[in-house]
């Protein structure tokens, strides 16, 4: 069986596995693990940030962003199918308090006006003051897309103009700075906090980091503690990130390669396949398009031996390529999925 339901289901390699097991430990809790301390710097360092928080997951690092730079009862602009509104149980809601304004692009990517429509800036107290508005980049829902720098800046432009905070979730920034060729501290740079993952496509068992500056990370991290995200030994789990910054971060474009062979491979076969939508290490199949619901599709494509997922769009199922996934899967998976959906 091939897997290209997501990028989140990589095995730790052996190197990172002794990594893990040489790691220097201490109680995180008390910032007594130097390894987790090792990683805080070096992750605020790559994204240009004054200072980041290591936590279990990006959905904490998300949430505890909005958190930090919100109250309740303001406004938050942000996507549609991002991950933050879409998959993380509300907490946009249940945490900060916020209320939500999506942007419903096809792409995942918007620009000044969608925010200048959405926003209410200059709003009279009865109303909800947008205080923050959310980047997702690569946007996973909508296929993997990157955010350039001019579309981010676009944004933040925007945002700065009438003091609204911006927040990138950059669960896979390190995907977007490959397949633009661009420093990640560049794409990072004015946002307020940006999230990065280590247990996507750099391969990590676990964790994620929150960053910004020195003050809304001191803050980032007694929310952290409230959500009971604070740890013990996790130079461990550190350990794992570091040797992924060092090692994971240059081959995301043999993901991104692989994600392009497969979808041409599929559209040659006439597969429902959109070229031009593969910007890193996603391929959307528009299994509609052929007639079939996303649960007949993966269902199908199961039996032919690849397993693919669901995303947001209704009938539009996703490939993703990993770590875990070599040249010959592709071609394998690609023979095997345009015999089902080809031409
Ligand atoms: C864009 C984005 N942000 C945040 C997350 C949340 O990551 P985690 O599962 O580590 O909480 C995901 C997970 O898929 C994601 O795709």
């Amino acid at each position: 069986m091939i897997d290209l339901r997501t990028d989140t289901l990589t095995q730790p390699t052996a190197a990172m596995r002794d990594a893990i097991a040489r790691a220097e430990v201490g109680d995180e809790q008390k910032r007594e693990d130097p390894t987790v301390i090792a990683l805080e710097e070096r992750v605020a360092d790559l994204l240009g940030q004054e200072d980041a928080v290591f936590v279990p997951s990006a959905t904490m690092a998300n949430q505890m962003a909005l958190r930090v730079l919100s109250e309740p009862g303001d406004g938050l602009v942000a996507h549609a199918a991002s991950h933050l509104l879409r998959s993380e149980a509300g907490g946009p809601a249940a945490l900060a308090g916020l209320m939500v304004e999506q942007v419903p692009t096809w792409d995942g990517r918007f620009g000044a006006e969608e925010l200048r429509a959405l926003a209410t800036v200059d709003g009279d107290r009865t109303q909800s003051t947008t205080r923050v508005v959310s980047v997702e980049n690569t946007h996973s829902n909508c296929g993997g897309r990157v955010w350039t720098l001019a579309q981010t800046r676009a944004v933040l432009d925007e945002a700065r103009a009438h003091g609204i905070r911006a927040h990138l979730d950059g669960a896979r920034i390190m995907n977007a700075a490959v397949a633009l060729g661009v420093p990640a501290a560049e794409l990072a740079g004015g946002f307020d906090t940006v999230t990065i993952c280590f247990s996507k496509g750099l391969g990590c068992p676990f964790g994620a980091a929150l960053s910004g500056d020195g003050a809304r990370v001191e803050r980032a991290r007694r929310v952290k503690q409230l959500l009971g995200g604070a740890m013990r030994q996790a130079g461990m789990m550190a350990a794992s990130a570091l040797y992924a910054l060092d090692h994971h971060v240059e081959r995301l474009v043999d993901d991104h390669r692989r994600a392009r062979a497969l979808a041409a491979i599929l559209s040659e076969a006439g597969a429902p396949v959109d070229l031009a939508q593969v910007e890193t290490n996603f391929v959307l199949i528009d299994a509609g398009a052929r007639g079939l619901s996303s649960a007949d599709c993966i269902g199908r494509l199961a039996e032919a031996g690849v397993l693919v997922s669901t995303t947001a769009r209704r009938d539009v199922v996703r490939a993703v390529t990993h770590l875990d996934v070599d040249d010959d899967d592709v071609t394998r998976a690609g023979a095997a999925i345009a015999r089902v959906l080809g031409a």
